[in-house]
């Protein structure tokens, strides 16, 4: 990294990131360039944002257009574009209705809100019926909903007391869920794969034991797909698998592309639970926004990207799952879904990562003990056996992690 800028880092912002390893200024599809011209193959697509890789040349021209028209009015008045989003949206959900925000955090905390609007039309009094049930290991965002609904130390850790009436589980165990599914609780509140802590997939079987019990007891089913949705796992949304229909779900990361684009998508049933004033943002589906979000979803579908990441990811697997075989001291399970893998190791993700990104590839640490790799749903063959073809080099090398 250049002087200047490790000295403003170090001067002007707060240390609230580990310090950072290198600068990024320049990205083109799977490639990322730091400050000092080093090039990388980029297998963090901004941890699952870059859906499209860097500046892909129809996102970018869609943005620059939308840029010279409108970039923003509020919610003030109607954002074509927000109509558009949702109806091309509605493709990949059951009937149900949009409501379009910045992040993956705001997202939660609306659906957290919509948990509560069920909770207090089920019980007819506000505060009687508010608890939400989330799976150990998940995370949901660094906002208060989302600190309270993941039940980590590390994210918790300052920030007491907790909003209350969250209490956990542990994923796939549908007995432990059931027993905390009493009259006191609203929705169940869980990631489809858990990302940040460590690539864990819900079972199909669980997810649909879960469906089954919500709708019993009348409790909403609430999946964030923040960072498993928009075809990341080789479906639109990772749920589809387990041929379930949520009551609401949370996206953004690969929804605007690298834009920040957050959206909930909401069961008919259920969508009436909003109504005027009970919820708003100044900046959610902004014109950009959408301008952006429609670009990613127009590649995607031109370039049929899901069934490419259907089709590229189990090659892919079973050359990470060699490497396994290979050096089982060193790694110890492959695990995840399409382009959202995750590799369990021995040692520590964050020396590994190190190494890898010395060796020029790029990938994320997640939990304690695994290396996600998260490539642009854009990545070819080439990409992808090249990733392999790095990772060899460093696990044969006499590296320390
Ligand atoms: C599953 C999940 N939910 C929520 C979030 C929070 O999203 P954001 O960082 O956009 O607020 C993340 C971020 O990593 C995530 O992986």
């Amino acid at each position: 990294m250049n002087a200047k800028t490790a000295r403003q880092y170090e001067r002007y912002l707060v240390s609230n990131y580990a310090p950072p390893p290198l600068a990024a200024v320049r990205g083109e599809g799977c490639r990322l360039w730091d400050d000092e011209g080093r090039e990388y193959l980029d297998f963090t697509s901004g941890i699952a944002v870059s859906a499209l890789g860097h500046c892909h040349p129809r996102w970018v021209e869609a943005v620059r257009r939308q840029a010279a028209v409108l970039v923003h009015a509020s919610n003030l008045f109607a954002v074509p574009g927000q109509g558009e989003l949702a109806e091309r949206l509605a493709a990949y959900t059951p009937p149900g209705r949009f409501l379009f925000v910045n992040s993956g955090a705001e997202a939660n905390e609306a659906l957290l809100k919509l948990a509560r609007l069920h909770g207090r039309r089920r019980a007819g009094s506000e505060g009687e019926r508010f608890a939400v049930v989330t799976a150990e290991r998940g995370f949901h965002g660094r906002t208060f909903g989302g600190m309270a609904a993941t039940p980590q130390e590390k994210i918790q850790e300052g920030f007491r007391p907790m909003l209350p009436g969250f209490r956990h589980a542990p994923l796939n165990d549908l007995n432990a869920f059931a027993e905390a599914m009493d009259d006191s609780v609203a929705a169940v509140f869980l990631e489809t794969v858990q990302g940040e802590g460590g690539i864990f997939p819900a079972d199909a079987d669980f997810l649909r034991g879960l469906r089954e019990l919500c709708t019993e007891r009348d409790i909403l089913l609430m999946l964030d797909e923040v960072q498993c949705g928009i075809g990341r796992t080789g479906s639109f949304f990772a749920f589809e698998e387990a041929g379930i229909e949520p009551d609401a779900i949370g996206m953004a990361k690969g929804l605007g592309g690298g834009f920040p684009v957050g959206a909930i998508w909401v069961a008919e049933a259920c969508a009436d639970l909003f109504a005027p004033g009970s919820h708003g943002t100044t900046f959610g589906g902004q014109p950009l926004a959408c301008a952006a979000a429609l670009a990613v979803l127009d590649v995607l579908e031109e370039d049929d990207r899901i069934a490419h990441v259907r089709r590229l990811s189990q090659p892919w697997i079973e050359e990470l799952e060699d490497l396994l075989r290979a050096y089982p001291d060193r790694l110890r399970e492959v695990r995840g879904r399409g382009f959202l893998v995750g590799i369990g190791l021995h040692g520590d993700p964050r020396a590994l990562a190190g190494h890898l990104r010395e060796a020029g590839l790029l990938a994320v640490p997640a939990g304690e003990q695994t290396l996600r790799l998260l490539p642009p749903l854009v990545a070819g063959e080439a990409e992808l056996a090249e990733s392999v073809r790095i990772l060899r080099g460093v696990l044969r090398g006499n590296l320390d992690f």
